[in-house]
């Protein structure tokens, strides 16, 4: 068994810097992890995120916790769940597999050569049963083990996991129990309306085409999905493109 878990602690970056301010609020002294492409310019994780600023701070407060705490983020579709995820990919050392990819991605053969500090599963709710038992252990005590052509292999590491969920149904109840669970819900006009706007803004489209885009998909095309307004704002080039574009998705849906 290795005694390398303790070896990674290297954390040393200013976590006023680059934490979007969250731990700022309550407590200025605690280490951050280290930021992949970390400039001159402090790295902001987190930031390009729009609202959820609790569940920042309670990244934040994981990333720099002395043992490993899980999180595993649960909502409907366009929730920005893993939105969180491609940002934690930022941090040093982390390592990122699909829940239905992560047997071929060779997860496990990943773990024992890579050690990674931070483990991203995306759609964990379509992670195979072997790779949800290997989490079990890696998730408790830090251990992962394999027994394959009758040789076995064991380490140990000290890793954190951070996943996504449509739905806890078909997720082990063990692996759950060792997560801090999240449940996004769907979001209210104010917030979509405040999102759509913000996103289509930094995807260069102007507020005059954004706002009436979000307000045609929540209230004439009833939905609640962001995707819908990107897919929309993208073809309009004026207010009229918009009730167009609008007008034909409904006649053909
Ligand atoms: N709070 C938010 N801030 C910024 N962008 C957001 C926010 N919520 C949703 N989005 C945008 O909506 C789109 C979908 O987000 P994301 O892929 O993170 O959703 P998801 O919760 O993982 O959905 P799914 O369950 O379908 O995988 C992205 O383009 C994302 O930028
Ligand atoms: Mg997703």
């Amino acid at each position: 068994m290795s005694s390398e878990a303790d070896n990674n602690d290297e954390l040393h970056v200013d976590l006023v810097t680059s934490h979007n301010g969250i731990a700022e609020e309550t407590s200025p002294s605690i280490n951050a992890p280290e930021i992949k492409n970390a400039s001159s310019r402090p790295y902001q994780l987190f930031d390009n995120i729009v609202g959820y600023n609790d569940v920042k701070k309670l990244f934040s407060l994981s990333l720099s916790s002395e043992r490993p705490v899980h999180i595993l983020l649960v909502g409907p579709p366009a929730s920005a769940k893993t939105l969180f995820m491609l940002e934690c990919m930022k941090l040093e050392r982390s390592y990122f597999t699909l829940g239905s990819q992560s047997t071929k991605s060779g997860m496990i053969d990943y773990l024992f050569e890579k050690r990674p500090r931070y483990m991203i599963v995306d759609e964990i709710e379509h992670m195979p049963m072997r790779d949800q038992t290997a989490l079990l252990s890696l998730m408790e005590t830090g251990i992962v083990a394999e027994t394959k052509f009758q040789r076995t292999r064991n380490t140990q590491l000290k890793t954190w996991v951070f996943a996504t969920s449509n739905s806890t149904e078909q997720m082990l109840t063990p692996l759950l129990s060792r997560f801090m669970v999240l449940h996004f819900k769907q979001y209210k006009y104010e917030n979509f309306h405040e999102i759509a706007v913000h996103m289509l803004g930094h995807q260069g489209i102007s507020k005059e085409i954004a706002s009436p885009v979000a307000d045609a998909v929540w209230s004439k095309m009833k939905s609640k999905d962001i995707r819908d307004c990107i897919k929309i704002a993208h073809l309009a080039k004026s207010k009229d493109d918009v009730n167009w574009i609008v007008e034909t998705l409904k006649k053909y849906r």
